[in-house]
């Protein structure tokens, strides 16, 4: 069920994930599908819940560096960062603690975690009054479009946790950039909301994956196929053709005017679109009228790395 995010919820809200349940909070990127980090059964519960393969590592959400500390090895080039981009949609993949307290379930495994801090006010209060760091994918079952409002985490999963905390809809709206900091030189796993131009003018060059080349092992979360609708996309389209809905961007140039199609920004702004992008994606999707969502090309500068991953993503069929 939806909750108001006032003080008596937030206090519930602390008191079922201390009995190792797990709920719906909201962020700045997407809402998140939250668990004590430290309790294995409750980090199991989230993949029950979401569907989602044990291979495919969680990311630590913290509410202080004190928590970064306490859970992964940090560096210079880590502290500067999160002196930069935290509380917000960066997450830096450092080494684990030795003996950490965070549960191997919760990164599959692996020798390292990827931390953030979220920029939400409610996400932050949480944070605080748990006192303890909380693992959270998105709030999605696995393979679908990732939630951007209370109510679609509501109607993904609404009948299996017992409560989603409302923090209205999300303001950045595309997931949190991934930034491994294990490797020679900083290496991209995921664009997303901090930008790879706002990233390179704090530490310098750093290294992208190649997205054409299967990086299983490095980053076990990144399948081809992912953020989905049902709907076949169609990308880089001038304007729809017959049985399409159009999802443009910038001035409109096309010769057909559809009341039914949307545009992520009509002035060409990568971070209004990218803040749309879900919720544009999941209502033509609900369109039973058409067979195929067209969309216009986005250029690959600032947010728009993430806003044409994710379209990538939803348009294969791997
Ligand atoms: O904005 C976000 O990041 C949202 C909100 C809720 O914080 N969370 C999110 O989580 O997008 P999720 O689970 O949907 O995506 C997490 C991605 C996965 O692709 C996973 O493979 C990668 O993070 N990841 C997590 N820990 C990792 C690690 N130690 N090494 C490499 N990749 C990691
Ligand atoms: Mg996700």
């Amino acid at each position: 069920m939806i909750y108001e995010a006032i003080p008596n919820n937030i206090k519930q809200a602390c008191e079922l994930l201390s009995q190792g349940q797990v709920i719906g909070l909201p962020t700045e990127t997407v809402y998140g599908l939250a668990a004590d980090a430290y309790n294995d059964r409750a980090v199991a519960s989230i993949f029950h819940i979401k569907r989602r393969p044990a291979i495919n590592p969680l990311i630590v959400h913290v509410g202080n560096v004190a928590q970064v500390d306490e859970i992964v090895q940090t560096s210079t080039m880590a502290a500067e960062l999160m002196a930069a981009f935290w509380p917000g949609p960066l997450t830096l993949v450092l080494p684990r603690k030795e003996n950490g307290p965070v549960s191997l379930l919760a990164t599959a495994g692996l020798d390292t975690i990827g931390v953030r801090m979220p920029n939400h006010p409610i996400a932050l209060e949480l944070l605080h009054s748990f006192g303890r760091p909380l693992a959270a994918p998105s709030a999605n079952l696995f393979m679908t479009i990732s939630p951007t409002t209370a109510l679609d985490v509501e109607q993904g999963l609404g009948d299996q946790i017992p409560l989603i905390l409302d923090g209205g809809p999300c303001q950045v709206g595309v997931e949190s950039t991934i930034l491994d900091l294990t490797t020679d030189k900083p290496t991209l796993l995921r664009p997303g909301g901090v930008s790879v131009e706002d990233i390179e003018a704090v530490v310098g060059p750093i290294h992208r994956l190649d997205p054409e080349k299967n990086h299983t092992i490095k980053a076990p979360g990144m399948f081809k196929r992912h953020y989905a609708p049902s709907k076949k996309v169609r990308l880089n389209a001038a304007d729809a053709l017959e049985g399409e809905v159009f999802l443009g961007f910038g001035p409109y140039s096309g010769n057909r005017m559809n009341p039914d199609d949307k545009n992520l920004s009509v002035t060409g702004d990568c971070v209004e679109a990218a803040a749309n992008l879900f919720q544009f994606m999941r209502q033509l999707d609900q369109k039973m009228q058409y067979h195929t969502i067209a969309v216009a090309p986005i250029p690959y500068t600032g947010l728009g790395l993430a806003i044409n991953d994710r379209l990538q993503r939803a348009a294969t069929s791997e």
